[in-house]
């Protein structure tokens, strides 16, 4: 197989919660690849840092401070990408997470609200409003980062599996309506990756080596492991991919 299946070269990607983390390294891998990248987040100065290491591989980066959030915010990042990078082939919705852990019977409704509107409501929003930017362009590949709790339920993050189990399903129902469109849509779901969203969990040893043990590989991944999928997904080596989880855990879930 040709590595030129995997090119992303004359593709414009956006990117949401590149400022650290999984989507720091998948714009990287993707501006590495070929890409030109849109990069969003709400730390503006985390997005200019790693504009700046992306332009040394010879790419256009545009940085569009966001709150996935924000509907219109959301769209304000989509007509940007189009008008100012020409276009979008490539929408990774990454910007997601929770802080927090509880029984759902201790959980505040207001605790659901949060994580729901983070990890479900923007996806919806980015992927209504990025399908119709690809649908009016030269199609696209959508790619939602999930997670293995939204594969299987994770004790004490229902919330979070609620959210990331929808996204995933509405992926695949969306995936659907699109096959005939030119826009592939389909979803990653990393298991454990060693980022500062559970820096808490890593830096707790006991935790560290419980987590650990529930991972065949018996270490956390790292976010460039998940940049292999994305490039996958995003590039003409996925053509004929739709609909699909690429579940990347260490065998956690196998
Ligand atoms: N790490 C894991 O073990 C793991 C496992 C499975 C799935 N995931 C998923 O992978 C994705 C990335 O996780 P990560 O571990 O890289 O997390 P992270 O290090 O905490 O980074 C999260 C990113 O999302 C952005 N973000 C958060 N809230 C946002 C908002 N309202 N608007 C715009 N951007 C926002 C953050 O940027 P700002 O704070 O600058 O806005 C940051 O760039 C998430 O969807 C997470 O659920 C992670």
């Amino acid at each position: 197989m040709s590595t030129e299946l995997f090119s992303l070269s004359g593709k414009i990607a956006l990117v949401t919660g590149a400022s650290r983390g999984i989507g720091r390294a998948i714009a990287l891998a993707m501006a590495a690849a070929g890409a030109d990248v849109a990069v969003a987040a709400r730390s503006e100065g985390d997005l200019e840092s790693l504009a700046t290491e992306i332009q040394t591989h010879g790419r256009r980066c545009l940085v569009v401070p966001t709150d996935v959030t924000d509907r219109a915010a959301i769209q304000s990042m989509v007509d940007r990408t189009v008008v100012e990078l020409g276009g979008l082939q490539i929408l990774v919705n990454n910007a997601g997470g929770t802080k927090f852990v509880s029984p759902l019977v201790a959980l505040r409704p207001e605790g659901w609200d949060k994580v729901m509107a983070l990890n479900l409501d923007s996806v919806f929003h980015a992927t209504q409003i990025g399908a119709q930017a690809m649908i009016d362009g030269d199609g696209g590949s959508i790619i939602q980062i999930s997670s293995v709790a939204g594969v299987q339920g994770a004790e004490g993050l229902s919330f979070y599996s609620a959210a990331k189990g929808g996204a995933r399903l509405m992926t695949q129902a969306v995936a659907k309506e699109l096959a005939q469109s030119r826009v592939r849509v389909n979803s990653i779901a990393p298991g454990w990756v060693a980022t500062d969203l559970n820096s808490n969990l890593r830096e707790d040893e006991p935790t560290d080596k419980y987590i650990r043990s529930t991972i065949p590989m018996g270490r956390w991944g790292t976010s460039e492991e998940i940049t292999g999928a994305a490039i996958f997904l995003a590039s003409d080596a996925s053509s004929f991919v739709t609909g699909a989880t690429l579940v990347v855990d260490g065998g956690q879930t196998a």
